[in-house]
């Protein structure tokens, strides 16, 4: 378990030092704005990461105390509609689609969505120092791989939570520890010299990377939004299989130990699969099950992909900045 991040301004100053004080200070003072959107976002970060790991610093009850969870509640209100600000909509031709139209229509959206790449970058062009940092920042979500989807297993009917149960088990090692996801990443940072510990590296996170942590962690825990985590997932999985080979080997090409390469080489075969898993089984029979969600798993798709696109132009201006 770590320590609280460190506070990006004057709310997470704030909170922080509330958090500290819990469970001695009963009311904290919580009145405060975030000066940017850093602040926001290392502050949602925390309060969310109480319903994990929760901090070695901060008193466990912290996790449902009421001004804690009215704050988060505004901080998460601006991020769903910062998210939704940005969303275009179902296409047009999709609205109402179920079945293999609703499935070949994801697949060819999620394809067409042209975004930076940080892969293709790390295939053929990164430094060491560069995929280090790269790195560094993904262990935020890494080290805790599929448990913001977690939250909604038991939210769903019988069909869709069967399949996502089926992709959820991969991810969590099959059974064994040393193929869990999540454990694989960790070794493999430890392998190349890196912090293996869960959340070591947060404080090294820009916004970008905090968003899209925070926007998983509000689809999953909100049942509400179970449409969007699900179409969020189908979209991660489905942008993962060819961007895990080109990751492979570029580590390859930079001389990675082979532990950290393993962690991408996985992803090639194990995302080729959960990819037909997610948008095709679980997305597909969430919407026959429920189809007033279906908006909702589009939403979710496009999140992922919008998310990621911010997250590697940001990396990758910082490096040509560099
Ligand atoms: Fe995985
Ligand atoms: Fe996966």
């Amino acid at each position: 378990m770590s320590a609280l991040p460190k506070a990006r301004g004057p709310l997470s100053t704030a909170v922080f030092e509330a958090l500290r004080g819990l469970p001695q200070e009963d009311a904290p003072a919580l009145d405060v704005s975030p000066e940017s959107p850093e602040d926001a976002a290392i502050t949602l970060w925390a309060l969310y990461e109480l319903s994990y790991r929760g901090f070695a610093d901060v008193d466990d009850a912290a996790e449902w105390h009421p001004s804690l969870l009215g704050l988060r509640r505004r901080l998460e209100t601006e991020l769903e509609r910062s998210l939704y600000e940005r969303w275009p909509g179902v296409p047009p031709e999709y609205v109402g689609a179920t079945g293999d139209t609703f499935a070949q229509g994801l697949f060819d959206y999620i394809a067409d969505h042209d975004g930076a790449s940080l892969a293709r970058y790390v295939h053929s062009e990164a430094d060491r120092e560069q995929v280090l940092d790269l790195l560094r920042v993904r262990s935020v979500y890494h080290l805790k791989e599929a448990d913001a989807t977690t939250w909604v297993i038991p939210r769903l009917g019988v069909a869709p939570k069967a399949a996502l149960l089926e992709l959820q088990y991969d991810e969590y090692g099959v059974g064994d520890p040393n193929r869990l996801h999540a454990h694989l990443f960790a070794k493999g940072m430890e392998a190349s010299g890196l912090r293996p510990e869960y959340g070591a590296y947060v404080d090294e996170a820009p916004t970008e990377i905090l968003e899209q942590n925070n926007a998983m962690s509000l689809f999953g825990l909100h049942r509400r939004l179970r449409g969007a985590a699900l179409g969020h997932l189908a979209a991660f999985e489905a942008t993962s299989s060819l961007p895990s080979r080109r990751m492979a080997q570029g580590l390859e090409r930079l001389g990675f130990p082979p532990e950290m390469i393993g962690y991408y080489a996985e992803h090639v075969e194990a995302d080729a699969v959960h990819e037909q898993l997610a948008v095709r089984t679980i997305c597909g029979s969430l919407i026959e099950d429920e189809p007033e969600v279906a908006g909702d798993v589009w939403f979710g798709a496009f999140t992922c992909l919008d998310l990621e696109d911010r997250t590697a132009r940001r990396i990758l201006d910082g490096w040509a900045a560099a």
